[in-house]
């Protein structure tokens, strides 16, 4: 008989879709019987629901603060879109300079350039792997107009730090959340007031002027297809974009300023309904995922430091540590990725693809150096997000991932 091995995939969403189906498929039939495709009550009570969800910081056996400004969701096509229809809310005009982290998805810096905006790259911190302060100060001249923190992998940027750098030079925040919606930081507030009442959890998509998310489907909270939202306190900003999404219209055919067309339908909105349901039971599973890992890679790199090598039975080069993501004290991962920094990166990827186990490079290169922007970036030097995209890989994580059978797989392997 032949024995296949069982392929682990990277996200598994037909795992997902097994565990709630009968929901899934109650909410999708609603929809398509309902003859309601685009916006309608669908998509409005997503919009509730995720606003709340935002707006409300989680209790979970943490002291919270008082509950905070409401935040009004507006969903769009994508998390592109979100960006772009926020940016444009904002503002960004051509010769605008927009600080961006220089180890990322494309998108950020994508979107202000295709404004006419010009991204300009700030180096990262080399461990928690996000946009670092320093460097987007040392970037602030006469044609900046704001900044772009990306939540990476799933944990919420140094936004305190960014928005005291933005506030002294008149610039707006942007937090580009769409790997981390469910994130929280339980720290103070800007205010030394609000940090002497005791910590307060706050949800990512609360911070910057404006935040945006992605529902892709392998992100933490995703749809069967693409799907976005943009997050505000602004009830002008949100008016804003929530006219821009629709042609540049609040009433029918009366169009008071060039829009997109950029809507989430109802069946995605229907299905994110059901998964939002589930939504905190499965960050719990992801983050508990994600600490077994830790927990693997600190044995395997107190196997590397001591140099036990051959005898210990390692593998792969003894000099090879495989470093986490550091995740600050305080905040909590989405853990959209698991992310590792392997010095060696070819030969772990070498034993995790003869183990059978699925990873990912994200990123392999630093935005500066991508053709599309190469000329535009000349100069940038952004040593850590260099160093990043040689070493970076990335493990599954999701809450429907056999972790154990994984980190068995890597044990016997590494
Ligand atoms: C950081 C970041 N921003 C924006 C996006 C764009 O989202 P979407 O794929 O929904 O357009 C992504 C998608 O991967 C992302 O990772």
């Amino acid at each position: 008989m032949l024995i296949l091995d069982i392929m682990i995939p990277f996200v598994n969403l037909t795992g997902q879709r097994n565990a709630y189906r009968k929901e899934l498929e109650e909410a999708e039939k609603s929809v398509l019987d309902s003859g309601c495709y685009i916006g309608g009550p669908e998509v409005r009570a997503l919009e509730e629901e995720l606003g709340s969800f935002c707006s409300e910081p989680p209790c979970d056996g943490i002291p919270c603060g008082e509950r905070r400004g409401q935040i009004d969701a507006v969903t769009c096509a994508s998390g592109t879109d979100a960006l772009t229809l926020a940016l444009i809310a904002l503002g960004v005009n051509p010769g605008d300079e927009v600080i961006v982290p220089d180890f990322t998805f494309i998108a950020p810096a994508e979107c202000v350039a295709f404004l006419g905006g010009i991204p300009r790259f700030a180096d990262i911190d080399p461990e928690t792997l996000l946009i670092d302060p320093s460097s987007v100060e040392a970037l602030i001249g006469p044609k900046t107009r704001g900044i772009i923190g990306v939540d990476l992998f799933g944990q919420c940027a140094p936004f305190m730090e960014l928005r005291k750098i933005a506030d002294a030079h008149g610039l707006w925040v942007l937090e580009d959340a769409a790997q981390a919606f469910g994130a929280t930081v339980i720290s103070g507030d800007e205010s030394a007031a609000d940090a002497a009442a005791g910590a307060k959890p706050r949800r990512a998509c609360t911070f910057g002027d404006i935040a945006i998310t992605s529902f892709y489907p392998s992100k933490p909270l995703g749809c069967y297809g693409d799907g976005g939202a943009i997050f505000t306190a602004d009830v002008e900003l949100a008016e804003k974009v929530r006219m821009l999404a629709n042609h540049g219209s609040k009433e029918r055919y009366l169009h008071e300023t060039v829009g997109m067309n950029s809507r989430l339908d109802a069946l995605q909105a229907a299905i994110l309904r059901v998964k939002l349901r589930h939504f905190e039971d499965e960050l719990k599973v992801r983050r508990e995922n994600a600490r077994k890992y830790d927990e693997f890679f600190a044995e395997y790199n107190a196997r590397v430091d001591a140099g036990a090598g051959a005898s210990a039975g390692l593998r792969v080069s003894a000099s090879a540590r495989i470093v986490p993501q550091r995740i600050v004290e305080n905040c909590t991962s989405t853990y959209a990725q698991y992310t590792v920094l392997a010095e060696n990166r070819e030969s772990f990827t070498r034993v995790f693809d003869a183990a059978g186990i699925p990873h990912c490079i994200h990123y392999p290169q630093p935005l500066h150096e991508q053709p599309c922007f190469r000329e535009l970036a000349q100069g940038s030097e952004n040593k850590n997000a260099i160093e990043a995209s040689k070493k970076a890989v990335s493990l599954p994580v999701c809450a429907f991932t056999d972790v154990d059978f994984i980190i068995d797989k890597l044990r016997a392997a590494l």
